[in-house]
């Protein structure tokens, strides 16, 4: 008899599906986005808010980042979630540090891992953390963080975490700027400069659209977009596999084209996935 037969990991379990959002607080309607996909698809709906330490590097925002838990607690009642989980850093980190982490390899080292080092390895020990505490069946993560997405899938095949991962799409302002806790550093003029990073990724998509797949045009077009765009200086703009992070030589299998861009202090992502081709759709 195989293993997976005996389904040993739900033994004594209920059959109600237990679904986990992990967020940083500060919400907005795209944590909202991911709340109501668990709260359709299982059963016992849990957030957890908590700004983890570790995935933040040295200069970067860790004592910026906005806390808004009162705000936030409100917003998740009137979702009707059942479960939240807000932990202190000492619950997570006793004595503030641990003995283990999980490696995140090269996939780690890709795209914001390549500018931001130890972030992915910050975020997948504290995801594998909150699976191991909350035991979820289904854990939702949004689109807008592709390459975390790509890093956790990495690490819940690799080491076989129970948790199936949901993926849900990027939920956008009117203008298309992707919602962002972030977004709230932004002052009146560096709100519209931010506007050129979904516009490059609307300029692409119509490229794609009209038959371009060699990865290096669009790259071009990318870094010509956004480099002339005003208030904005580039991090990464790039098109790669949406799996393993590597640089495409073509789309036709498919790609994510993905940006990271500083607008004044602020620094944003946002990406947009091109589908297979036709032909290729048709194999
Ligand atoms: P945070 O930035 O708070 O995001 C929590 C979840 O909300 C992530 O899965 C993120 O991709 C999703 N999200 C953020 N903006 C979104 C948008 N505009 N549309 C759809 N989903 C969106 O990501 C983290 O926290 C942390 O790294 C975490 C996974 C909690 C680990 O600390």
């Amino acid at each position: 008899m195989r293993a997976d037969c005996l389904d040993l990991r739900r033994r004594g379990r209920s059959s109600r599906l237990l679904g986990l959002v992990p967020t940083m607080g500060a919400l907005h309607a795209g944590h909202l986005s991911l709340v109501r996909a668990c709260r359709q698809q299982c059963e016992i709906t849990t957030v957890s808010i908590f700004v983890n330490p570790t995935q933040f590097g040295p200069n970067e925002d860790l004592a910026l980042y906005p806390r808004t838990f009162e705000a936030d607690c409100l917003m998740l009642e009137a979702e009707e979630v059942d479960l939240l989980f807000a932990p202190e850093v000492a619950e997570m980190y006793p004595g503030g540090k641990l003995r283990t982490s999980v490696e995140v390899g090269a996939i780690g080292g890709r795209l914001d891992g390549r500018s931001r080092p130890d972030h992915f390895r910050g975020v997948a020990t504290v995801v594998a953390k909150l699976f191991g505490i909350v035991t979820p069946d289904v854990a939702f993560f949004g689109q807008k963080d592709a390459a975390q997405v790509a890093v956790l899938r990495a690490m819940v095949q690799d080491l076989n975490f129970a948790t199936r991962i949901a993926v849900c799409p990027t939920q956008r302002e009117v203008d298309g700027l992707a919602l962002s806790s972030r977004n709230r550093y932004l002052d009146a003029s560096e709100r519209v400069d931010a506007r050129a990073l979904p516009a490059a990724l609307r300029h692409v998509r119509a490229m794609a659209e009209s038959g371009t797949t060699d990865a290096q045009t669009l790259r071009d077009a990318l870094h010509e977009q956004l480099s002339t765009s005003p208030g904005v200086r580039l991090d990464y703009a790039d098109v790669v596999n949406p799996e393993t992070l590597e640089p495409l030589a073509n789309t036709t299998g498919g790609a994510l084209v993905a940006v990271a861009a500083w607008i004044g202090t602020t620094r944003l992502i946002d990406n947009i996935v091109l589908p297979p081709t036709v032909e290729m759709a048709n194999i």
